[in-house]
């Protein structure tokens, strides 16, 4: 049986390449949110990556309504209740958690999530298809 390539913390080696750092977990926790330009699964975009109810979470940042980014009116994802993501085109709100659409018109669908990682206190995306831009 072959060794398993593993780092001691679950991950093996192909796994750590597909690592992409974002921001140490705490600079994201001062943060309301920051955005991350990207290419992804061939595509240039963008991310959000936030931190809600001490979880962080990421995801495409493309509205699927009218294909807007969320924050391409104001500088804010949330509502001001800080409970769903708000798209400042036209108001639309989701589930943070999950990033299904909680407004009528686009009820159920969902923003693209994007996987990451948390290591030694940093965050870090963990997609395969996804490469950093700066
Ligand atoms: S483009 Fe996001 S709500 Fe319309």
């Amino acid at each position: 049986m072959a060794k398993n390539p593993t780092d001691g913390l679950g991950l093996n080696t192909m796994a750590k390449h597909r690592l992409k750092l974002i921001a140490s977990l705490e600079n994201l926790r001062q943060s309301r949110y920051l955005t991350r330009k990207i290419s992804f699964k061939g595509r240039l975009t963008s991310a959000l990556v936030f931190v809600f109810e001490d979880q962080p979470y990421s995801y495409i940042n493309h509205c699927m309504h009218m294909q807007r980014p969320l924050d391409c009116e104001q500088d804010a994802i949330f509502d001001n209740g800080g409970r769903y993501l708000r798209c400042s085109m036209h108001g639309f709100i989701f589930d943070p958690k999950t990033g299904e659409c909680q407004s009528p018109v686009c009820l159920g669908q969902r923003l693209q999530t994007l996987r990451l990682h948390e290591m030694d206190g940093d965050i870090y995306f963990a997609e395969k298809h996804l490469t950093l831009i700066d």
